[in-house]
């Protein structure tokens, strides 16, 4: 039986909570409810313990109601810990790795995803310090449920008022049902730029964030796979399960491809490989004096193109093309080229594409018609992404 640990914190929205609890309830989890401290002031844990049929947990040091329901057991045990209602104060705890009740420490030892929903005034929703406690939460993978705008207990208006129960749990089961569909399959995911020196403080590169490749890795853990992610230079937090390596060059991240590549069912090249680098790397800076008037450049391997090369039956390989006009001629194009199934095409230049938290995809087969992603964000669009690579297996199996 599939269980959850539902964290209960001290907003007005904990009246909620317990709809929450059922709605879990009634999709056939089991529910362990852990309280803060300042929760079960609010309310008693004796009601979410008659809910859910088991005791709700509130100290850490407490006498455990079963010995086994220590924090790093329960986290072993469920398949996603939800957060609802989730204070400012939590996801500062959260964000900043305070660990020092059942419910933080659960959080630190939570190997499943992690659901939360917000809720609380909106001046402290807006609060710089909240909203960066919320992309960092955001950039380690917990999922979210934003609040909505309406009345707030302190009869204000605003954004902060819990999301409802039934969207609560109908994101939280979503998030347990994708974690089993591609178990047992490996992939390889490439991120971020590479970076081609001419010399020890310089190098040709282009503004890739990596933010892409870090949300398909992301995805692809959420689903259950084995993950290796090859990643040129970012600011990202690798995603914790994901085997990271991290490279500067071209000709690295193909060492690191290669590696990975026997028995990888599935490569997706988000990376923004440099095409071409300096053909003479200088061994010392060049200074002002020395200043070259031509520097050659020659090609950096295509790695993708190798891979499809090698490509065995069975193993799926999908490109990244970012195209400044023509975009899905240019990319079935280059699908053929690469030998690969699946081409996610987008536009950049003028602020679009590289660095930013969204994107506008088109997701090119070989056989289908396009299929335009309109604009969504990173985390949205690796979804939308991992949805067609697992038609396309299934497609490929058939
Ligand atoms: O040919 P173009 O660079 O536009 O192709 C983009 C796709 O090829 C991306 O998936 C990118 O990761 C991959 N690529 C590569 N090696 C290169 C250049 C691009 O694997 N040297």
């Amino acid at each position: 039986m599939t269980k959850i640990a539902l964290g209960v914190t001290s907003s007005i929205g904990i009246y909620k909570a317990c709809e929450v609890l059922r709605g879990f309830q009634k999709n056939g989890a089991r529910v362990q409810v852990v309280m803060t401290r300042n929760a079960a002031r609010l309310v008693s844990p004796l009601l979410f313990g008659s809910l859910s049929g088991l005791s709700a947990i509130v100290d850490l040091f407490e006498e455990p109601v079963s010995r086994d329901v220590g924090h790093v057991s329960l986290a072993k045990e469920v398949s996603l810990l939800c957060v609802a209602p989730a204070t400012a104060n939590v996801i500062g705890k959260f964000a900043g790795g305070v660990a020092d009740d059942f419910l933080s420490t659960l959080f630190l030892a939570a190997r499943s995803p992690v659901l939360v929903a917000p809720a609380m005034n909106e001046a402290m929703y807006l609060h710089p310090q909240t909203q960066a406690n919320l992309a960092r939460l955001r950039a380690m993978g917990v999922e979210f449920v934003e609040p909505e705008k309406g009345y707030l207990a302190c009869k204000d208006e605003g954004w902060g008022r819990l999301a409802e129960p039934q969207a609560i749990v109908r994101e939280g089961m979503r998030l347990i049902g994708r974690t089993k569909s591609l178990k047992g399959k490996k992939v390889l995911v490439t991120a971020g730029p590479t970076r081609e020196p001419m010399d020890p403080v310089r190098f040709l590169s282009n503004p890739s964030s990596g933010k892409m490749g870090y949300e398909l890795a992301r995805e692809a853990l959420a689903r259950g796979a084995e993950v290796v992610l090859v990643s040129g230079p970012t600011s990202l937090i690798p995603p914790p399960g994901a085997r990271t390596e991290l490279v500067t060059t071209a000709a690295e991240m193909q060492e690191a491809c290669l590696r990975a590549y026997p028995g990888t069912d599935i490569v997706v090249m988000a990376a923004a490989v440099s095409d071409f680098r300096f053909k003479d790397v200088r061994p010392r800076k060049t200074g002002k004096a020395e200043v070259p008037s031509k520097l050659e450049i020659e090609r950096t391997p295509d790695i993708l193109a190798l891979l499809g090369k090698k490509k065995k039956k069975g193993q799926l390989l999908v490109g990244f093309a970012a195209e400044t006009h023509d975009i899905a001629g240019n990319a079935r194009k280059k699908m053929a080229a690469k030998n690969a199934d699946l081409m996610v095409a987008n536009e950049v230049g003028q602020g679009r594409g590289f660095g930013t938290d969204d994107n506008e995809l088109r997701i090119i087969s070989a056989s289908g018609p396009v299929h335009p992603t309109g604009k969504i964000s990173k985390r949205e669009a690796s979804r939308v992404v991992f949805d067609h690579i697992e038609a396309a297996l299934e497609k490929k199996r058939r």
